[in-house]
């Protein structure tokens, strides 16, 4: 009678942690490198290309920290738009365009391939979970096109 009753306990808690560790989404190691893989080329940081142009960020929204991702953008009005609703993944534009579809003028990322269904989905389930950025600092970027880049 003993042993069923020991597996069955093993079992649940075998469960429960695995449970767990799938569902809290942390910024630093499942946000931050789909941002890095898809998303920082064109919202970063200002930076000046190897024929000296100054290349701003794209719709003037930059993603490489979380202090500015918090910011969002200024709009055409000049008003301030937040990309992310902590708790509320449909209306964060940061997850609603990506889950556009693929021919889609307003999808993001707005060049190359389009993200994963699991990418879109961590995303939605991070800002479901709260938006949490953790301790997380963002390591350097060196643009790769920019003159920093190139010498
Ligand atoms: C090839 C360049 C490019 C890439 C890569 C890119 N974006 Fe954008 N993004 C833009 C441009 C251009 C705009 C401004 C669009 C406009 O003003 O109509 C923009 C605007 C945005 C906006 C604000 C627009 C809105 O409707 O609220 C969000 C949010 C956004 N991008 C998220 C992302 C995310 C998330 C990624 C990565 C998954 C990403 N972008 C990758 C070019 C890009």
């Amino acid at each position: 009678m003993k042993r069923p009753v020991t597996l069955c306990a093993t079992s649940l808690f075998a469960a429960t942690l695995t449970m767990s560790a799938a569902d809290t989404i942390d910024f630093g190691d499942d946000i931050y490198p789909i941002i890095r893989g898809s998303c920082i080329g064109c919202h970063s940081a200002p930076y000046e290309d190897t024929r000296g142009r100054i290349k701003t960020p794209k719709g003037g929204l930059r993603l490489d920290t979380p202090e500015w991702i918090q910011k969002g953008y200024m709009n055409d009005e000049n008003e301030q738009e937040f990309v992310i609703v902590a708790g509320d993944a449909e209306a964060s534009t940061f997850y609603t365009t990506t889950i556009l579809p693929e021919d889609h003028d307003d999808i993001m990322p707005a060049k190359g391939d389009p993200l994963t269904k699991a990418q879109t989905d961590t995303i939605k389930a991070w800002i479901h979970q709260g938006a949490d950025y953790g301790d997380f600092v963002a390591p350097e970027f060196i643009h790769p096109k920019s003159k920093a880049a190139a010498e």
